[in-house]
């Protein structure tokens, strides 16, 4: 058959046709309007960046001749010698003792999934994620083909065999390959795993010998209550040793300096570490050396106030937000009350479409929030739904709950 020669589609491998557009992106769209209150994005509050500081480190860098070529160049793949270092001393202090060679640095943490999606998943093997999970990360291991299975290490029955079968489905090559998941403040429940569960999901690993993805994207955003060790820390804690790990930890410096920089890491066993670099290689050579160079500036100067900083202000809104949901949500309506991050996860009675109601709630409300299905390996979770408090001003928080709160009501009328 004759193909027109702007008919892509018959040309893309198997692979793209899990890289849908997600219909989230879609219905977001819808919020370019300035009028409408959104609860919908997970990004930081750029009032919150350390303009000033990024600004100044990159002037130092580049009146310097020797430091701006090194900015202008290549750069090696494991990343700025002086980041890494940073890095793994701040890895050491989170209870992770290691060195630079076990730091790998990324374009964000999202080239780090999907490199760990590279290095690790056969098409059709499984990975255990939470349901629901970071949709990004589902986004980046699809480009691999794997299945999904669900980890529930709060749930009674963790059954590594049943996994292990599960996964084979009558083909023996395939495997349970990873366990993923957010354990501090998740995206998108803002759910935090108790130590028992961290154990517990070693536990699972070690039945399975998988590795386990910690993804730390929002550990450092900490409101309240006692930090629970690291599963990276908990398994380094067992062996003594790092390299004996079977946990890979993905950090980042996006919620905490400057996502638009993309500076994140990978810490795991040195032999890991020495593969992946050559996945980095394959991938984009180096991450940019000048927004390294930045960020180990910033690193070393102003992390520590920017987080406490940020801290207050994220611990400020998210109390707003829990207690305008509090005066205005109907009963029935619940929600998680995280200690931590950037997400509040909302969960409406079984006959409200989540979808359905961010439709009418920017149309007659002018308020959004991101519906929960797509967070879903399964595709369930329609009745649910995540609020981030991160951008929205304290006036506009009780005002978009307030608003919202009619058409639940109203859409949780049954149907007669
Ligand atoms: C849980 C989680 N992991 C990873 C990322 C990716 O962040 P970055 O690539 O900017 O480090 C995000 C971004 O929202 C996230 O929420």
């Amino acid at each position: 058959m004759q193909h027109h020669s702007s008919d892509w589609e018959p040309r893309y491998a198997r692979r793209a046709a899990r890289m849908s557009g997600s219909e989230i992106r879609e219905l977001l769209k819808l919020l370019e309007q300035p009028d409408v209150i959104s609860f919908a994005g997970g990004i930081p509050d750029p009032a919150l960046f350390p303009e000033a500081e990024a600004r100044a480190a990159g002037a130092e860098i580049m009146a310097d001749p020797k430091r701006a070529r090194s900015a202008l160049q290549y750069a090696v793949s494991e990343g700025d010698p002086g980041l890494r270092s940073w890095i793994a001393a701040h890895m050491t202090g989170l209870g992770v003792p290691c060195d630079s060679d076990n730091i790998l640095v990324t374009s964000g943490s999202q080239q780090a999934l999907d490199f760990l999606g590279r290095m690790l998943l056969m098409p059709g093997d499984t990975t255990l994620v939470r349901w629901p999970t970071y949709l990004g990360a589902l986004q980046a291991f699809n480009a691999y083909e794997p299945r999904y299975d669900r980890l529930d290490p709060e749930g009674a029955n963790i059954d590594a065999a049943g996994y292990a079968a599960a996964a084979r489905d009558g083909d023996p090559t395939r495997a349970v390959k990873f366990a993923y998941t957010v354990p501090d403040f998740a995206n998108p429940t803002g759910a935090t795993m108790t130590l028992g569960a961290r154990e517990k999901t070693l536990g699972l690993a070690d039945a399975l010998d998988i590795a386990v993805i910690e993804d730390a994207a929002y550990t450092a955003l900490r409101y309240e209550g006692k930090p629970v060790p690291s599963i990276m820390a908990i398994d380094v804690a067992r062996s003594g040793d790092v390299n004996a790990s079977r946990v890979i930890y993905c950090g980042t410096f996006s919620k905490t300096l400057s996502p638009g920089l993309r500076v994140g890491w990978i810490c795991a066993s040195k032999a890991l570490i020495s593969r992946l670099v050559l996945v980095k290689q394959a991938s984009d050579l180096n991450s940019p050396p000048l927004n390294q160079m930045i960020i180990h500036r910033l690193a070393e100067t102003v992390f520590d106030a920017k987080v406490e900083e940020a801290r207050g202000e994220y611990r400020r809104r998210r109390d707003l937000m829990l207690a305008a949901l509090e005066r205005h949500m109907p009963a029935g309506v619940s929600w998680t009350k995280p200690e931590g991050g950037l997400f509040i996860w909302v969960s409406f009675p079984d006959s409200v479409d989540t979808k359905a109601l961010l439709e009418r709630s920017v149309a007659e409300a002018k308020v959004a929030f991101v519906p929960g299905r797509a967070f879903h390996a399964d595709g369930s979770g329609g009745n649910t739904a995540r609020f981030s408090f991160s951008l929205a001003s304290a006036a506009q928080i009780d005002t978009g709950i307030m608003a919202l709160a009619p058409l639940i009501s109203q859409d949780a009328q049954p149907i007669s």
